[in-house]
């Protein structure tokens, strides 16, 4: 299947595309340790155009076309720094911007961002973070290292911790493990930050194996993978709701006690304090080895796309 624009997660749901993707990025991965470098996107573009802030995501995408042998311009800041400060709208910008690329990477504040910008543009558009919607490409490169340290995705148990509401990362990553054969899904947040009805219903369609809780006791024992998630503190209306929350959940050494030796830890990063950092040491922490997957699945992903 030819990809056009990475807008949403659903265009991932199939184990014979999400192969071909690990695939590639095993290969790059591969390179990269040979000291082997590509030219495949040799006098191709990409623009990186952010709404919002970003370390991994827009340096992974700018680090990978550069490894490909291709070119970056962007625009961070982009509502500060692009003339949408003129009042320009979205649409007309990636029209212009579309003239100038050969793939643009766009992460903004609206959920249907990737789609407005994939419908007027003409290169490909990739979804770098929509708002409290989706982060397409987080997904693949997490699916990408739950299977390179467990070695598969299925019979897993996953806890899914933190902001279930707003955290885009979860959005799209519990959709991709419904790719996994006996899948279970423990979803763990204050009741405030609950997943939303639409993910819920997606699970239930998909009949993956789920429930909620609002504590990680009793649960650490049972899974293979700690999924730690940031409270979203830019998407609350009111500063004091955050307060309430933003420390819910905070794992430190004593805590890993009843994690089982097998199991892997994760999160999207950036981190607050859900993760203390006296847990970096401890062989089971796979954040930034995550973080550090991200490059070889937008290579994968690149060269996807633009060749
Ligand atoms: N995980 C992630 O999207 O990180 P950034 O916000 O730094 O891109």
């Amino acid at each position: 299947m030819k990809l056009k624009h990475i807008v949403d997660t659903k265009q991932f749901l199939d184990r014979k595309l999400i192969a071909d993707i690990f695939k590639r990025a095993e290969r790059f991965e591969k390179s990269e340790r040979q000291g082997r470098t590509s030219k495949i996107l040799k006098n191709k573009i990409l623009a990186s155009v952010f709404y919002e802030p970003s370390t991994r995501t827009r340096f992974s995408f700018e680090s990978a076309m550069l490894k490909l042998g291709g070119e970056t311009i962007s625009t961070e800041s982009a509502g500060q720094f692009s003339s949408s400060i003129k009042g320009e709208a979205l649409e007309d910008s990636i029209k212009v911007i579309s003239g100038y690329a050969d793939v643009i990477v766009l992460r903004h504040p609206d959920a249907d961002s990737a789609e407005r910008a994939a419908n007027v543009s003409s290169v490909p558009v990739i979804n770098a973070g929509s708002g409290d919607g989706e982060h397409p490409t987080q997904a693949l490169l997490d699916l990408y290292t739950i299977k390179k340290e467990l070695v598969r995705i299925d019979n897993l148990k996953i806890a899914l911790v933190g902001d279930l509401l707003y955290g885009r990362t979860i959005h799209s990553l519990l959709q991709l493990l419904s790719l996994g054969k006996n899948v279970e899904i423990f979803l763990i947040s204050p009741n405030t930050l609950a997943l939303p009805k639409i993910y819920l219903s997606f699970l239930k369609s998909h009949t993956m194996k789920f429930s909620e809780h609002n504590s990680l006791k009793n649960i650490l024992k049972d899974i293979d993978v700690l999924y730690m998630t940031r409270v979203q503190k830019e998407r609350f209306s009111s500063p004091k709701l955050y307060e309430k929350v933003k420390h819910v959940f905070t794992l430190d050494k004593k805590a890993l006690n009843t994690l089982d030796k097998e199991a892997i830890i994760m999160h999207p990063l950036p981190r607050v304090n859900e993760i203390h950092s006296s847990v970096d040491s401890d062989r089971r922490a796979a954040y930034f080895q995550q973080a550090k997957n991200g490059l070889y699945i937008r290579m994968a992903l690149l060269e996807l796309l633009l060749t």
